[in-house]
């Protein structure tokens, strides 16, 4: 059985008193709950605040994520930041790919690939985006572009790669307040799991998340896919009740 992983996605929020406050309220909601949720738990966080968030998590179970890395190692890269400094950081997952990324920065599916070949080879956990616009689903291209943005990460890597989680984000879902059903999702969640099978023996054992206004109050059904092995939290991890709340749904 895969362990669920609720990860939660900051983007570009957060000040050193909101994540001191964010901090405490999480622990104080976990605290009072009375069932524990078997689900790993992960919070991804403006690269500055990586280092306050590091010792603010100190002794928890809540690990920490970056947002966005570097392909090179070091150098002249002006406003990039290394695998090597997420590291120093505290850092032990890292999404790539993105759709805002893919939107606004032109990361393309070789920057992409590049990164997550990287990011394999330090102690970080590449957590891949793959997603399809609104345009591509209603013109029935959801699985070739997933098929498209997932080959390109897995032709750079091993045969039977065991470190990866993808996460399937429909750009149409992410901070729009609509969601993809339980069945579109799994439905794209099974067809990513038999891609990856093609390339790696370890495919059954991989984590695909699933993000695109994922909250409260939908995640239980979403979370309840077979497929499904957790979720990419925007808006609602920014909330510590819900994030909270998230985190009981994806259970036992
Ligand atoms: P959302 O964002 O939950 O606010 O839709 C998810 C994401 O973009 O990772």
């Amino acid at each position: 059985m895969r362990q669920k992983l609720i990860a939660g996605n900051w983007k570009m929020n957060g000040s050193r008193s909101f994540n001191a406050n964010w901090v405490k309220g999480f622990n104080e909601a976990m605290s009072q709950c009375v069932t524990q949720s078997q689900a790993a738990v992960m919070v991804c966080v403006p690269s500055p605040y990586l280092s306050q968030m590091s010792d603010l998590l100190k002794g928890s179970q809540l690990a920490l994520g970056a947002q966005d890395v570097s392909a090179f190692d070091k150098g002249a890269y002006t406003g990039e930041v290394s695998l090597s400094m997420l590291e120093d950081l505290g850092a032990q997952a890292v999404i790539i790919g993105h759709s805002e990324r893919r939107a606004y920065h032109a990361e393309n599916d070789a920057m992409v690939a590049k990164k997550v070949k990287a990011t394999i080879s330090s102690s970080l956990m590449p957590i891949v985006c793959l997603g399809e616009t609104q345009e591509q689903r209603l013109a029935g291209q959801t699985q070739s572009v997933i098929a498209t943005q997932l080959k390109a990460v897995m032709d750079v890597l091993d045969p039977d790669f065991e470190r990866l989680v993808v996460a399937y984000e429909p750009v149409w879902a992410i901070g729009t307040g609509l969601t993809a059903s339980p069945e579109q999702a799994q439905e794209v969640h099974a067809f990513i799991r038999e891609q990856l099978s093609q390339k790696t023996r370890h495919a059954n054992a991989l984590k695909i998340l699933y993000g695109g206004s994922m909250n409260a109050q939908n995640a239980s059904s979403l979370l309840s896919q077979p497929d499904v092995d957790g979720g990419l939290i925007g808006g609602a991890s920014l909330v510590t009740q819900d994030f909270v709340k998230i985190i009981l749904a994806a259970g036992i």
